[in-house]
């Protein structure tokens, strides 16, 4: 089968990095994490993985298999309660990259919409058959035409994992107060990181972005404060790696719980949801 390239140091070169995380925590750590899709994509993937697989016994990249692994579990844990509420709802992927959790979450009933930049969803069109309910849509998240598209009548929640920390912050206020305004009863689910954490994560792929102020980005320190942008929002907010699971397996070394705490309380980094009010 012919493979599809993704261009080295490109915005879409991101989603290489949650997707091999996702991977390799299904092969290293199964008991807590299985992404059935991740290890066949990246097999189809015209891109040179040997930088990732020469260091992937190393604790650092250990750790952020798992980083990729229960930001996904996170999600899928807030979009399954949405579900049980709202079982027609639409799953919006915002920056999906070739991330798959609208079909993981799938009841038979609701709708799935997948959005990113045009060359992203030309490749994912390549590499994922879409369900009879599900829908890829081309677009800039910062031009709200895509919204459009997007059917909120039966509920819908919308989540950004790994998207937001190219956003600047308000830009992030700007669309989350759009979406309280279009979708009432909807919900926006999205990961944060603060200051510190955002500095540390980001440094090598900002350097290359040029940026090196980051004030103005998109980094959170408390998000229950911070979040506060609109009394038709309540935010609430979760520990990223221990907030929704206790990691507690066999495999998992007392270090990793270690810094996964660090990540938690330290870095600050959170899952955090948006309810919006429903005025109807
Ligand atoms: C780090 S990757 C995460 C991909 C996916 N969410 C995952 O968890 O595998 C970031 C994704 O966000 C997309 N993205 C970033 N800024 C965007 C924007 N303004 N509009 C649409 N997509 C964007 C990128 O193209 C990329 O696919």
């Amino acid at each position: 089968m012919e493979k599809v390239k993704i261009e080295k140091n490109t915005v879409q070169e991101t989603l290489i990095v949650p997707l091999y995380g996702r991977k390799m925590c299904s092969e290293k750590f199964p008991e807590i994490y299985t992404d059935i899709f991740a290890e066949k994509l990246c097999d189809r993937l015209d891109y040179d993985f040997s930088e990732l697989e020469k260091k992937k016994n190393s604790f650092l990249y250990e750790f952020g298999s798992l980083e990729a692994a229960m930001r996904q579990l996170d999600i899928m844990w807030e979009i399954k309660e949405y579900l049980k509420k709202y079982p027609k709802a639409t799953i919006v992927n915002l920056g999906c990259g070739l991330d798959e959790t609208g079909k993981a979450c799938d009841n038979g009933v609701c709708h799935i919409v997948n959005v990113d930049f045009p060359d992203v969803i030309e490749i994912r069109n390549q590499l994922i058959l879409k369900c009879e309910r599900e829908i890829n849509i081309a677009c800039d998240l910062k031009d709200y035409s895509w919204m459009d598209k997007v059917d909120g009548t039966n509920g819908v929640i919308l989540f950004a994992a790994g998207v937001f920390h190219y956003f600047k912050r308000d830009e992030v206020k700007k669309l989350a107060l759009e979406l309280s305004k279009r979708y009432s009863g909807g919900c926006l689910v999205f990961d944060s990181v603060g200051k510190f954490g955002l500095k540390l994560m980001m440094s090598k792929v900002l350097k290359n972005m040029g940026i090196r102020d980051i004030e103005g980005l998109f980094y959170i320190n408390d998000p229950i404060q911070e979040l506060n942008w609109s009394e038709n929002i309540k935010v609430t907010s979760n520990g990223y790696m221990l907030g929704y699971y206790d990691m507690k397996s066999p495999n998992i070394r007392f270090s990793h719980r270690l810094l996964a705490r660090i990540c938690d309380n330290i870095m600050k980094m959170s899952i955090n949801r948006m309810d919006f009010k429903n005025l109807e």
